[in-house]
């Protein structure tokens, strides 16, 4: 039916001697089998039937089990396109090296081909993908995360546009693996992982990596950011998209269920992790999530940190790196409920309390299909999106960053989400709490050079005539004892509050040298116990810390050279200037 398509698919059977080729279709039957198999090989482990009925329990192999950065590739024609912001790889020595790489890789292996539709079916912002792998595993995530099989191959019709992907597993061995993208020609190569973000190829590799050149080339933005939809008491919803970086609570946040004083309020979610967005007719800003799934990080979800996951996994669902207790149900360290006395941990060795170990690798997840979440939008399958009111901006740092503040223009916004500092997570291999630049939590995801990057937002809030307002958050300041100064989880529900009465034009808030911060009073703190001097820390915008900040943004400004806009420049500038 898609001649460009068969052809490509033939090409790639053909070089890695692939045994059979299986066309997915996205079936009940298909899925079936499928997990069969994988049950038969060990790949899979049954969950119990009663507690967590059509689930699976999945290892990944040791030196598998998050993002692997140093490993992935932009292979654009030009190195500056690529930025300092990636690791770029020439792409004719890309070719060669994965040439040989996949030459006969999947020989004794089934090669299944995966068309898949980012974003809803049927949507003008949606985009087709066609995923080629050796990996079961793979598909029967990539099912769950996307709209996959015949939909999708519907909806491709015999177009030529689609995003190509190939994986292998290979054998698994980190001195092979390499994630390679060619953006000019909208193509993945993945080799040697089987973890999602590495293996997954609709999620970040095409997503956001290729997606974020494609909107750059056509006018839209494809973000790192999950999107709400927050009723209030006289049933209004307000759309908010926010970018946190990977393992920053994006997933809690989408799916926040407020505090019981809170009546009236409800916390919609359209998406936890991906946003496209485009210039609406209104000059609206609309977005949509272009998964169908979740894929969570498991370790710290609990019916206190996120009730909404705890039931939407109860069924259906993935899990991949937690631990398995005896009676077969997944464990993790934060879950509810008593500890085990007993379990197998993430690398399958047995497992009691008190150990050195933990027994759920810190980046195990959950892998569960959209339709399972209680507060799922009504939006979700929208073509149109939802228009987009606030964008939201967070990082994980322990001092500078006050709780919450509104930038001053979408200039502002620009230049607060193109500073963002945020303390690494186990998301990715490397060390974990080490403070980097993650300009709009894009540092991994952006396709290009993130100077240019910077640009293309700086030339969409010139079409939007009515732009959201931007602001950043922080949930994770802490005081001199090191603690948590804010509760966080159900109550960052004050300050979406907050930030809807600013979007409405009737929140208080008070000029400072970086934003608008809240008046003492303006995000309601009633029954948190919080003392004085906590308010103040969570609120405050200390000048010396500042100023040293804006050192920092003038060194990371500096690695993008004659392509950082003028615009950031001139706001950095300014900050400068307001610091005194
Ligand atoms: C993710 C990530 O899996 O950001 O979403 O790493
Ligand atoms: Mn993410």
């Amino acid at each position: 039916m898609n001649p460009t398509l068969e052809k490509w698919v033939a090409e790639i059977a053909a070089h890695t001697h692939a045994d059979r080729v299986h066309w997915c279709d996205g079936s009940e039957a298909e899925n079936r089998r499928l997990t069969a198999e994988m049950v038969q090989a060990g790949t899979f482990i049954p969950l119990n039937e009663k507690l967590y009925p059509g689930s699976y329990y999945s290892r990944s192999h040791a030196s598998d089990v998050a993002r692997t950065e140093h490993l992935t590739f932009i292979c654009s024609k030009s190195k500056d396109d690529a930025g300092p912001n990636n690791n770029w790889m020439d792409p004719a020595a890309a070719r060669t090296r994965l040439n040989q790489q996949f030459a006969g890789c999947m020989k004794g292996r089934t090669m299944y081909v995966v068309p898949y539709c980012m974003g809803p079916l049927g949507s003008k912002l949606s985009k087709i993908g066609i995923e080629i792998t050796d990996s079961p595993y793979v598909v029967a995530n990539m099912r769950i995360m996307t709209r996959m099989g015949k939909a999708a191959l519907d909806q491709l019709g015999a177009s030529t546009d689609f995003c190509r992907g190939v994986h292998s597993l290979g054998q698994l061995d980190p001195e092979t693996r390499i994630i390679a993208h060619f953006p000019e020609s909208r193509e993945i190569w993945s080799f040697g992982s089987g973890y999602g973000g590495n293996a997954l190829l609709g999620k970040k590799c095409f997503a956001l990596r290729i997606a974020s050149v494609q909107g750059r080339d056509e006018m839209w933005l494809a973000e790192h950011m999950l999107i709400l939809g927050l009723e209030s008491p006289t049933g209004q919803v307000t759309y908010m998209a926010a970018a946190f970086p990977s393992a920053c609570g994006k997933t809690n946040l989408a799916m926040l269920v407020p505090p019981e004083r809170f009546k009236g309020w409800k916390v919609w979610t359209v998406g936890d992790d991906i946003a496209w967005m485009r210039v609406g007719k209104d000059g609206r800003l609309w977005a949509i999530n272009p998964e169908a799934g979740f894929f969570g990080v498991a370790p710290g979800t609990s019916s206190k940190t996120n009730p909404n996951a705890m039931q939407m996994v109860k069924k259906n669902t993935i899990f991949t790196n937690v631990a398995l207790t005896d009676d077969l149900c997944p464990w993790w360290e934060g879950i509810d409920g008593p500890v085990p006395a007993h379990a197998k941990d993430w690398r399958g060795q047995d497992w009691k309390p008190n150990g050195p170990d933990k027994a759920a690798h810190p980046n195990s997840r959950f892998t569960v299909p959209a339709q399972n979440c209680a507060g799922l939008s009504p939006k979700f399958e929208d073509p149109e999106g939802v228009p987009i009111s606030a964008i939201i901006f967070g990082g994980r740092r322990a001092k500078t960053a006050p709780l919450v503040y509104e930038s001053r223009s979408w200039n502002h916004g620009v230049f607060v989400g193109a500073s963002m500092a945020s303390e690494t997570t186990a998301a990715a291999i490397g060390a974990v709490g080490v403070v980097r630049r993650d300009p709009m939590a894009m540092l991994p995801f952006c396709g290009y050079n993130m100077g240019d990057y910077f640009g293309h937002w700086v030339k969409m809030g010139k079409n939007l005539t009515q732009p959201p307002k931007i602001f950043h958050v922080n949930w994770f300041k802490t005081g001199a004892d090191g603690k948590f100064l804010w509760p966080g989880f159900g109550d960052n529900l004050r300050v979406l509050q907050w930030i809807l009465a600013r979007v409405e034009g009737r929140g208080e808030g008070q000029d400072t040298a970086i934003g608008a911060i809240p008046t003492p009073g303006a995000v309601d703190m009633g029954g948190l116990n919080l003392a004085d001097h906590s308010v103040q820390e969570l609120l405050e915008v200390n000048r010396a810390h500042w100023q040293e900040e804006a050192a920092g943004i003038g060194e990371h400004f500096a690695k993008f050279g004659a392509r950082l806009p003028a615009e950031m420049a001139q706001e950095l500038a300014a900050l400068k200037s307001r610091l005194g």
